[in-house]
């Protein structure tokens, strides 16, 4: 750091103290990305955050590749008008049908994406069997299927679409009887005596890891999702690029939602505040 409190980083951009300061913008279809975001708190409290969930277009999961960039630019030009310095596309779907083109839009700021944490199961596997849930879309993408040709050939991978089950976050409710017939109707027919691990492959899912656990009693099963790793992705390319805010302060967190719907800032804080169980 010079004596302006400028720095240099390796391609020669000057950072300085006001572009440090400026917002981590993160995204999502809808509440689901708040998974990430909190773990992104946690890791980095001297961060302000801005978090736009899509709900009044969710879900992204059913939609063209095509449709899916669409609505994940106008949400990264609404950030980018607000002054973000970052983006996280908290989202899998629209990690994995835009994050190429939204990388090569925005050349002049870190641009995080997440994928299903197909990755770390498959290194630490005991031999048995792992279960990815994620969107349909997910699923479809080349990109995801390009992580299961990586790692198919060190574990037995069996991709779950489940179509419907982030939107049982969207409309969050205390009756969960839905969603336990949803998990029987979805496990029921891939669970086998060897699946060592469930990977959660769309963001609204950790949130439903109490249901998760419930249904799957005492099988010894890991749970696993990218909202860690995406995390400290986000810290690691803001550190690189010369703007992680190093002030002694603790950051402001704003929610916002494409939604009129009151109910759906009410439902992000309601997640915002949960814990989440390992
Ligand atoms: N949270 C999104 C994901 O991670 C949900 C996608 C959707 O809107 O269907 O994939």
């Amino acid at each position: 750091m010079n004596q302006r409190g400028t720095k240099r980083i390796k391609r020669g951009t000057k950072r300085t103290m006001n572009d440090r300061l400026r917002p981590v913008g993160v995204m999502d279809s809808g509440v689901g990305g708040i998974s990430v975001l909190k773990k992104a708190v946690e890791i980095m409290p001297y961060e302000d955050f801005i978090y736009y969930g899509d709900s009044a277009n969710a879900p992204y999961g059913t939609r063209t590749t095509e449709d899916i960039k669409d609505h994940t630019f106008l949400v990264a030009e609404k950030l980018r008008a607000m002054g973000i310095k970052a983006l996280c596309v908290a989202c899998n779907t629209a990690t994995a049908a835009a994050i190429k083109d939204l990388r090569a839009a925005y050349r002049d700021m870190p641009v995080i994406g997440i994928e299903p944490a197909v990755k770390p199961a498959a290194l630490s596997t005991r031999g048995g069997t792992i279960i990815v849930m994620a969107t349909p879309m997910t699923i479809r993408q080349n990109k995801f299927n390009d992580l299961l040709r990586t790692y198919d050939k060190d574990a037995r991978i069996i991709p779950l679409p489940c179509e419907g089950l982030m939107e049982m976050v969207e409309n969050w409710s205390d009756d969960k009887a839905p969603l336990m017939e949803y998990l029987d109707m979805k496990l029921k027919p891939v669970l086998r005596d060897d699946t060592e691990t469930i990977v959660l492959g769309c963001t609204h899912y950790p949130f439903i890891k109490r249901e998760l656990r419930e249904y799957l009693g005492d099988r010894d099963i890991a749970l696993i999702d990218g909202s860690e790793g995406t995390a400290r992705q986000i810290r690691r390319r803001l550190i690189e690029e010369g703007l992680l805010n190093e002030e002694d302060r603790t950051g402001t967190v704003t929610i916002l939602n494409s939604s009129d719907d009151p109910k759906m800032i009410d439902i992000s804080r309601k997640l915002f505040d949960m814990e989440i169980q390992d």
